[in-house]
This record gives C-alpha cells, structure tokens and sequence, in this order.
C-alpha cells in the first residue's frame, strides 16, 4: 500500500469559480484520488479556500463589502459547487480557520527563530490621494521583465514572473490612476538566498516532472532573491509579534502553509508528513509553479523534519476564445451558471479529454455538446445501453462464459491492456490519455458487438451468443470501474445497473456476476440550442436611441451610482447608472450616449430608473458608447 499526499490549489474566493479552475487544478487531483483510493492506496487530499490577501480585499470593496462578509459568501458557494461537481477532498478548509492561522503563525516564528526570517527597511508604494499603501494588486505598471503595460504588483501575467509591487516600472494606483510615492517601510524576509543549495539537491532527481515545471524552476534557483512575506495591509493572518499591528502575513506565506494546517486537523497526520516513504503531490496552475516548487519548498526545509513536494504537475490554461479565464477580469464560464444546466458528469468528461496539461486548451460550448453527443452518449452510453438491454432481455443475468473464440479472447486481453495502459497514463498524470485509453475500449465494445452481432446468434447460436454477452458484460464491468476517476456519478450508476457498488480497482478484470437492475441511458444528449440564438426580430424589440446628459447626481444610497437625466429629444428621462467609479461628474455631464428606451422601469437603491445606457467593460475599464459624429438627440440606433 503507498500513501499520497495531494494538494490541491487553494482557489481564492474572489468570485465564482470557473471551468479554468477545474480543468487546470481542481479536476485533475480528483482523478488522481479517486483512482489512489480505488487501489487500496492510502490518499489525503486537502485544499480550502485561500481568504486572505489583495485579490480579496480588492473585490470586496468594489461590492461594496467587508472582506469577512465576502469570503463567507463565495467560501460557501465554492464548496457546494466542489461538492456537486464530485471533488472529493477529504478536506476542504479556509485560511480564515482558526487554527489555520495559528499554525501559519507557528511557520513564521519557527523559520524567524531558525534565522530563516528576517527584518529588513525596504520600498513600498503609498498613494498619497488614497492615503493608503498599495500592496500587490492594488498597484498596476510596467513589467520589468516582458515590458507588458498592465502588470500587477505581485505578478506579471503576461510572462508568468512574480514581482514585488516596487520593481514595476512607472506604476499607478489602481483605485486613482496617480503614481504612488515610494516610502520606506519595514517587513519581514524569506531567505531563500540561504537555500540555494538544498533546492539544487532537491532538484537532482526531478528530470520526470514536466518540462515547463521543472525548466521554471531549475531557472528559478539560479537567480534566488529572497522576498517579503509580510505587507501594510489590515486583512490577513497577524504577525505573532508585538509593534507589527498594522501588518499582516503575506497571503502565499499563509495559503501555502495551508497543505500543513489542513492536514493537521487528521490525528494521523504525521505518517502523511514525515514518513519518507508518502510521496506528496501537488496541483496546480502553470502560474502557481514557484510558490509551490521553491517558496513552499524553502519553508518546509526551514521548519524541518517535513516531506517535500515529490511532484508537481502544473496545467497549462483553459482558454475563452484565446485569452485566459479570468475571476477578477471576470471573463469565464462560471461553474454556478453550467450547474444550472448540467450535469457534472459531461463537464468532467469534456475538461479530461480536453485537459490542458502541455498547453493551453480553448473551451467552446460547441466542442462540449458535440463532445458529450458523439463521445459519451453515442460510444460509451450507447455500448452499455445495448449490452444491458439484450442481456437482460435474453438472459435475465450476466450468461456464463463458453468456450472463446479468437475475438473473445482479443475482447479479454483488451480490458487487461486498458487496466495496464489506464494505470500507467493515471500514475504519470496523464490524465487525458487516460480517459482516452478508456473510451478506446468503449469503442472496441461497440465494434465486438457489431461483429458478434448477438440479435442474430441469439436463435442460431444461442451457445455462442452467451459468450458474446458474457464478454460484452465484462467489458461493460471493466467499464464501469475505469471511468469511476472520471465519471464518479456515472460509473456509480452504472455499477448499480449491473448490481454492484464501489468496486475497487482490480475487481474491474473480474467475472460480472451481480444482478441486474433497472436499466437506464447513462448519458443525456445535448440539443443544440438552435432557439437560444437570436431572430433579427429578437433584436428589433430593443429600442435604442442617442441621449444627452444633462444632469448627475450622486445616488443618495449607494456610492457607485450616479441618477442622471438624459434628454431624448422629445422627452427626458431619469437613469441610474453604476458609472462613479469610472466618471467624474465633469466628464459625464455634455455626454451624448446610447440609450435603450424600452425597458420596463427598474428601481435602483429606491430610485427609479427609465432606462439603460450601454456601455463597454473588459474588466479593467468601463467606457460610455457615444455616437462618433454629432446626430440629434432622440435618433434612433439601428
Ligand atoms: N489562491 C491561489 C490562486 O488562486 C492559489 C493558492 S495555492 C496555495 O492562484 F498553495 F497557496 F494554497
Ligand atoms: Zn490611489
């Protein structure tokens, strides 16, 4: 029996989670787990929610909300979508636990009082507008390394390198635009510089990681920095020391140490933690590699007597039309939205086939239908489908097994080869071949069929016909514990048919003997959804005409909208719009826009609002559309 150490990336609860998430980091471990429990392994997995940090705070104040409120809100909803979505943690936990933070406090003054930590005065931006520091996301700039212009302050996501807010080149706060004085301050370094040597050790025998994984890495070390682990930030987990009030822990320090503090909520911890022999993997997206393959690393060399990473097999991007799903840019297929329409068995199917494991991968809900339509329902529900009815029908129960012919005894060797290939592809983290190899023999199931043809052996041959149908029954047995890792809700439904539950792993090559129950499809097709299109007469409901603003008031209740009064030409109107944040009074009074003025009448805060005005949103900025040549107010958009 091995033991397997399995983190899991903890997904920050700044927003929904999305199809990004699953395919890159989430998905991926389940598989894993499940496949490590199916073998009589012996697993822990653990991840929770990351609460901590800019990303929170940043989103919480544009909701209008106290960090606390907002990760209680998203921390719950992440887990009912883990949950629906089969992710089997043996535990989900959050930063904001108490004993969480404690241990995270345990880390820091562990590696302080093994000389691992240090003071040091160092820059940090101040906005002086803002009166507050801008740690992290809170500043925006130039990257010193690729030259991208919108830079974050803890990362560059253009060229994946991970800065410090005061490298970037001419930065402007990301709440006012200004450029932020730099200002000494004091906070707390990780000497990763003291480790250079342990980590190359430690690097020695990691060729079998992947390529990217284990290039960033080894690149990584020869440039060792060491850097800050504390910020000027009031929302995070606080430095167990006295005269650092206003500081706090920096949030990969504190979500990091979470794979340790989740563990230790397990009165076995330890044999997870410090017996050499459990080999401790690590999920992840391509962006997360150097906290994972040189900060948590260090830390766990610092604290001693703890297991390393053994493997950290990082994705590449799941992609929208090319550009990367993004929470706080909030461009993403969100999970809550696909759960409300589907079941989590197609999606788990379609991210595992598409995994983006070497690169990055696009998702298309045109792919996903055809994918679920073609594949799932037609080869591996329809094999099933097929073999369930005619034994029941003919037979009542799984026939015995006469004496095999060449393509019976192919059909036999076939489910071997799948068990072997299917370990093999799992064990390297191969997960899309491995779903692969496992449809490979729903395929072959189909053609043994079509080739046996039993409909007709069944009044020839009747002999023979029942060892047709006992192989059939053992490729749909085989069936249904391969694709148990992939298809949890699935394969346990399809055990039940044939009258099992929880096979283990090695009980797929073994003689289908239950009973068999009620039959029903596997999987549902999709329709395309040739009505959710619009008619051009759709479009034509929409009125829309130029407006002028004449007028802006600040919204009495709420500090992000302004009522405006538009004239239409014939008549004005008033509109509440949630544009405060993004235009001055000034600048928006004059304005001629476009309107759509058939709206029923919505009410804002308490106040009444006669219409909508459009406007573009990538995320970052919000711009009013405006006719480009001057045409009178009232004109109709067309
Ligand atoms: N919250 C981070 C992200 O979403 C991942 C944290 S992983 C952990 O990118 F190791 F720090 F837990
Ligand atoms: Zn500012």
């Amino acid at each position: 029996m091995e033991k397997i150490f399995i983190g899991v990336a903890w997904p920050y609860v700044n927003g929904p989670l999305h199809l990004g998430h699953i395919a890159g980091s989430l998905l991926p471990p389940d598989i894993f787990a499940r496949y490590h429990r199916m073998k009589g392994n012996r697993v822990l997995m653990v991840s929770g929610s990351d609460e901590h940090g800019t990303p929170i705070t940043m989103e919480a104040e544009k909701q209008g909300k106290t960090p606390k409120e907002f990760v209680d809100y998203y921390h719950k909803e992440h887990v009912e979508c883990l949950k629906r979505l089969g992710i089997s943690f043996d535990l989900f936990s959050r930063t904001t636990n108490e004993n969480h933070e404690r241990i995270v406090q345990d880390m820091f003054l562990t590696l302080l009082k093994k000389g691992h930590i240090y003071k040091k005065k160092g820059i940090g931006l101040y906005c002086n507008k803002c009166s507050r520091w801008l740690p992290d996301r809170y500043v925006e700039g130039k990257c010193p390394n690729c030259g991208f212009e919108n830079a974050r302050g803890d990362q560059c996501e253009k060229c994946g390198k991970t800065l410090n807010a005061d490298e970037l080149v001419e930065p402007r706060c990301k709440n006012c635009g200004t450029a932020p004085d730099k200002r000494e301050t004091e906070q707390f370094f990780l000497k990763l510089s003291g480790f250079k040597e342990q980590l190359a050790d430690y690097m020695e025998d990691k060729t079998f990681w992947k390529e990217n994984v284990y290039k960033f890495t080894v690149n990584w070390i020869k440039n060792l920095e060491d850097r800050p682990i504390t910020r000027n930030i009031e929302w995070g987990v606080r430095i167990p020391l006295d005269g650092y009030e206003d500081k706090r822990i920096y949030v990969w320090f504190d979500a990091v140490t979470g794979y340790f503090s989740a563990s230790k909520e397990f009165p076995f911890w330890e044999t997870f933690w410090k017996d050499k022999n459990t080999k401790h993997y690590y999920f992840i997206g391509k962006d997360n590699i150097p906290f994972h393959t040189i900060i948590w690393p260090c830390m766990l060399l610092g604290y001693g007597g703890l297991n390393l990473p053994y493997n950290v097999p990082a994705n590449e991007f799941l992609t929208l039309k090319g550009e990367q799903f993004s929470k706080s840019r909030k461009r993403a297929v969100w999970v809550p939205e696909y759960l409300k329409q589907f079941e989590p068995d197609p999606l788990r199917y379609y991210l595992s086939i598409n995994m983006p494991e070497n690169r990055d991968v696009d998702f298309s809900w045109n792919d996903f239908i055809l994918k679920n339509n073609n594949e799932l329902v037609a080869t591996l529900g329809n094999f099933v489908h097929r073999v369930l009815i005619f034994t029941k029908k003919n037979f009542g129960k799984t026939p015995e097994m006469g004496e095999p012919d060449n393509l019976d005894k192919e059909a036999l060797k076939k489910i071997d080869e799948t068990f072997s290939n299917t370990e093999r592809c799992i064990e390297n983290c191969e997960f899309k071949n491995a779903i692969k190899t496992v449809m490979e023999l729903a395929h072959f199931g189909n053609r043994y069929l079509d080739e046996k043809a039993p409909w007709k052996t069944v009044k020839e041959d009747k002999k023979g016909c029942r060892t047709t149908m006992h192989v059939c029954m053992r490729i749909v047995k085989a069936l249904s514990v391969l694709m148990c890792p992939f298809l949890p809700f699935s394969g346990e439904k399809l055990q039940k048919m044939i009258g099992e539950k929880n096979l283990e792993w090695a009980n797929g090559k073994t003689d289908a003997k239950g009973k068999l129950g009620n039959i029903e499809p596997l999987f549902k097709k999709i329709e395309m959804e040739e009505e959710k299109m619009l008619d051009i007469e759709d479009f034509e409901k929409i009125e829309m005409r130029v407006g002028e603003i004449k007028n802006a008031e600040e919204h009495p209740k709420a500090d992000k909208l302004w009522v405006l009064k538009v004239d239409l030409g014939d008549e004005e109107r008033q509109i509440v719009a949630g544009l405060r944040n993004y235009y001055k009074k000034e600048e928006i009074i004059g304005k001629k826009i476009v309107v759509i003025t058939n709206l029923k009448t919505a009410k804002l805060r308490g106040v009444t609002s006669n219409g909508m005005l459009l406007a573009a949103d990538d995320g970052k900025n919000v711009a009013l559309l405006s006719p480009d040549r001057d045409v009178e107010n009232g004109a109709r958009i067309k």
